[in-house]
């Protein structure tokens, strides 16, 4: 028997594949399409405090490989959450991550604070890495301080595990993975979105309300992977790799690089059962290869680390 799982702070999850946030609902929409327990865990949707729209449309773009977004962080608020969704995903058979996202540090804090007092959360993942918004997002996640101080706050409020999603959107990811990590965070979530854009050239205006956008799908994978690896010469605690993963061998890849799991996202929009497939397919190719435990792969890629380019500013 293959042993699938890993833990973060205590709490073990089933299997390295999750499914990563915004792709994937509060859980409840996929019910009858996928079999959630087959998935290590889901991260849901943001979360505010209030209900939020988010950005006029157009908010979805595909591009090669890719699709384009600025939905602008619309949710239905933390209140609505605990009445509306909380009760569906107290009782599946996965670990239920939420994710957080806010305009301000006062509101991190207080959704995670009413979250505390409910039943069924497993961990938080906190958003400090969205390209959409005008307050809170990228104005968080590419000043270093900040995000150190939004982790160090809400690592006080919590014992649960505590996951900051970092943006690519910044020149030394691994400064910001080291800042979160000596505040106190359990793991960190690498990629969010890489800032992009689309025009449509007869009207000779951008695709996209809000002009740029977040690009996610396999057109990011190379940077994810480029990511996940900087990350992983840097820190010591998980890294959950996301960016572009369709298949099993796009997951492989992320652990091989040093992910500790990964996280299915896009392709979540084309069949959600993708994540339930890497994860069927990542327990395959360990049978085949005849791994004890897949965290053999993870951190496994032999590499001329005296040709690393990245070895000579890290
Ligand atoms: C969005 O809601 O605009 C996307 C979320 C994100 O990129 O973090």
């Amino acid at each position: 028997m293959i042993k699938e799982s890993f833990s973060i702070r205590g709490v073990e999850f089933k299997n390295r594949v999750l499914v990563a946030s915004g792709t994937f609902g509060y859980g409840d929409e996929v019910k009858d399409l996928v079999d959630v327990s087959k998935l290590g865990g889901i991260c849901t949707k943001s979360l505010s405090w209030k209900p939020r729209d988010g950005n006029p449309p157009r908010r979805i773009v595909e591009t090669p490989s890719g699709m384009l977004n600025s939905i602008g962080l619309a949710n239905i608020g933390v209140h609505n959450f605990i009445d509306e969704k909380l009760p569906y995903l107290r009782q599946v058979d996965t670990k239920v991550i939420v994710n957080i996202a806010a305009s301000s540090l006062q509101e991190y804090c207080d959704v995670l604070r009413l979250l505390e007092e409910q039943e069924g959360i497993d961990g938080y993942e906190i958003n400090v890495s969205c390209p959409n918004v005008k307050e809170g997002g990228l104005n968080f996640g590419t000043d270093c301080s900040m995000t150190r101080r939004i982790s160090e706050q809400l690592r006080a409020l919590t014992e649960k595990p505590l996951i900051i999603k970092l943006t690519p959107n910044v020149t030394h990811i691994s400064e910001f993975a080291r800042a979160v990590e000596e505040a106190g965070a359990d793991a960190v979530s690498v990629i969010n979105t890489v800032i992009g854009m689309a025009v449509d050239i007869h009207k000779k205006k951008p695709k996209l309300s809000t002009v740029t956008g977040g690009l996610s799908g396999p057109a990011i994978k190379p940077i994810a992977l480029a990511k996940v690896y900087e990350v992983a010469q840097a820190v010591k605690i998980p890294i959950l790799g996301i960016g572009g993963i369709m298949t099993a061998e796009d997951a492989i890849e992320f652990l091989l690089v040093g992910a500790t799991a990964v996280q299915v996202g896009t392709a979540n929009f084309i069949n959600p059962g993708t994540g339930v497939d890497v994860a069927e397919g990542l327990r395959r190719f360990a049978e085949q290869h005849q791994l004890a435990d897949v965290a053999q792969l993870v951190g496994a890629m032999e590499s001329n680390v005296e040709f690393s380019i990245l070895q000579s500013w890290l």
